[in-house]
């Protein structure tokens, strides 16, 4: 297990499972990472991974269309297509 802070949420922090989801997650503790359609789609859960981006899986195409390479060096990530191995902290 691991730690997820959801920092907008007044810093919730929250136990994690190996390779959880990261918006899976969020629904299931209360996170608060805004969503919609939950496939990659939308844009709506659009957040910044403060601490711990290393802990994250590789960046899907889907997410591609959503940000730049700049913003992926600076932890932009859709929290649905995100997978967490390792404590993080998590803004949106
Ligand atoms: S909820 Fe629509 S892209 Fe993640």
């Amino acid at each position: 297990m691991f730690q997820i802070t959801f920092v907008t949420n007044d810093n919730k922090t929250v136990q994690a499972p190996e390779n959880s989801n990261l918006l899976r997650i969020s629904l299931r503790e209360k996170g608060g990472i805004p969503f919609k359609c939950g496939g990659g789609l939308c844009g709506t859960c659009k957040c910044k991974i403060l601490a711990g981006l290393d802990n994250t899986d590789a960046i899907k195409d889907k997410e591609r269309k959503h940000f730049t390479e700049q913003q992926f060096l600076e932890g932009h990530r859709l929290a649905c297509q995100t997978f967490v191995n390792g404590d993080i902290s998590v803004a949106w």
